[in-house]
C-alpha cells in the first residue's frame, strides 16, 4: 500500500543483489513511495547478480561501485544528484561481507587481513560513504541516512563471528557521524537493527537456519521479514521522522528485550548431537 511518503525525494541504495536482498525490497518500496533511486552495487555484483533488472523495472540508473573505495563512492554521490536533478534526502547502507565467516575461519582463529576486510566493507564503508557525501554538501537538510543492522552488535551469538564487531563499530559511526552531521546540515543517521532474515549474506552465517527458527520462537512478533524492514526504512527516509538520529532501532518483532519465551525453551529439548565431534565433545566454533 503507497501513501506517498516519498513523494519527490531522492534516494540511493546500495547493496540490492537479487530478490532476495533487503536493499532490494527497500528500492521497490521507495520507489512504491513516489521517490526516484540511483542503485549501487559492486561492479562484479552487478555484473552477476540481478541488480540490472530491479534498476530496469524502477527506472533507475545503476552505478557500480565498490563501497571501500572513497574514489568509487565519490563518482556514485556525484552522479546521483546528476541523474536524479538536486541534492539527495535519503540513503541506505545495506551492505556487509566478511572473508572469515566465508572461510570459516573461527573467532579465536581470525585471519586478520580478512579482519580488516570485513571492517572496512561492512562498517567502515559507512564513514567513507556519510564523509565523501558531507564533502559534497550532497544530502538535502534533514536527509536521512540508514545502515542495516544486527543485534550481535550488542550480545554475543554463536556463529556471527567477526561481523559482531562490524556491527558494533557500524553503530558507533552512526552515532559519531550523526552528532556531525546532524549539528551542522540537520541531516539524520540511524541504524536499523533487523532480525535475521534468509538473504545472500544471511544464509552464510553459520546455523543461520536455526537462529532463525530460534530467534522467531523468541520474538513475541515473531521474526521481522525483509519486507516489513523496508517499511521500516521508508519510515526512517519519510519526514514522519525528523528529529530521530544517533539510534539503533531494533526491529526484530521484540527479539532483543526478550529474556526467554515459552514457545524458545521447546527448542531446547532437541539434542546438541550434530554439534558433537566423534569424541562426544561439543564443537563450539
Ligand atoms: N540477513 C540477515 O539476517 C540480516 C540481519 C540483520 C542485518 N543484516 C544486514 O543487512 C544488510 C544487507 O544484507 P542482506 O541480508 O540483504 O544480504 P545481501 O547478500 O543480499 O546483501 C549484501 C550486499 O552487500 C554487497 N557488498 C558486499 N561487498 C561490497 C562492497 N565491497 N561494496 C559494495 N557492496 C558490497 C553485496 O554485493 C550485497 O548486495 C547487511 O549489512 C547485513 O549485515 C542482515
Amino acid at each position: 500500500m503507497a501513501n506517498n511518503l516519498l513523494k519527490g525525494k531522492r534516494g540511493i541504495v546500495f547493496g540490492a543483489l537479487n530478490d532476495k536482498s533487503i536493499a532490494w525490497k527497500v528500492a521497490e518500496r521507495a520507489v512504491e513511495e513516489g521517490a526516484t533511486i540511483t542503485l549501487s552495487n559492486t561492479p562484479i555484483a552487478v555484473r552477476m547478480g540481478t541488480t540490472n533488472e530491479l534498476a530496469e523495472k524502477l527506472h533507475a540508473e545503476v552505478i557500480p561501485a565498490d563501497a571501500t573505495s572513497v574514489e568509487d563512492l565519490e563518482n556514485v554521490f556525484k552522479r546521483s544528484q546528476e541523474v536524479l536533478g538536486g541534492k539527495i534526502d535519503f540513503v541506505l547502507h545495506s551492505i556487509g561481507m566478511s572473508p572469515n565467516v566465508r572461510k570459516k575461519r573461527t573467532y579465536d582463529d581470525l585471519d586478520y587481513n580478512f579482519l580488516n576486510t570485513t571492517l572496512d566493507i561492512s562498517a567502515i564503508s559507512f564513514h567513507k560513504m556519510i564523509q565523501v557525501a558531507k564533502k559534497q554538501d550532497a544530502i538535502a537538510e534533514y536527509g536521512s541516512i540508514v545502515a542495516l543492522s544486527y543485534v550481535a552488535a550488542q550480545r554475543t551469538f554463536y556463529g556471527y563471528n567477526d561481523m559482531a564487531d562490524a556491527k558494533a563499530l557500524l553503530e558507533s559511526i552512526a552515532r559519531s557521524f550523526g552528532y556531525i552531521y546532524g549539528r551542522e546540515k540537520n541531516v539524520r543517521i540511524n541504524t536499523i537493527s533487523q532480525s535475521p532474515t534468509l538473504t545472500t549474506a544471511g544464509t552464510g552465517v553459520k546455523g543461520m537456519d536455526k537462529l532463525y527458527d530460534f530467534a522467531n520462537r523468541m520474538s513475541p512478533l515473531g521474526n521481522a521479514s525483509a519486507d516489513e524492514c523496508a517499511d521500516y526504512c521508508i519510515v526512517m527516509f519519510s519526514d514522519l521522522t525528523r528529529k530521530v538520529t544517533m539510534q539503533n532501532l531494533y526491529h526484530d518483532g521484540g527479539f532483543s528485550s526478550i529474556g526467554m519465551s515459552l514457545r524458545a525453551m521447546n527448542t531446547y529439548q532437541k539434542g546438541l548431537d550434530e554439534y558433537k565431534d566423534e569424541n562426544g565433545n561439543i564443537i563450539y566454533g
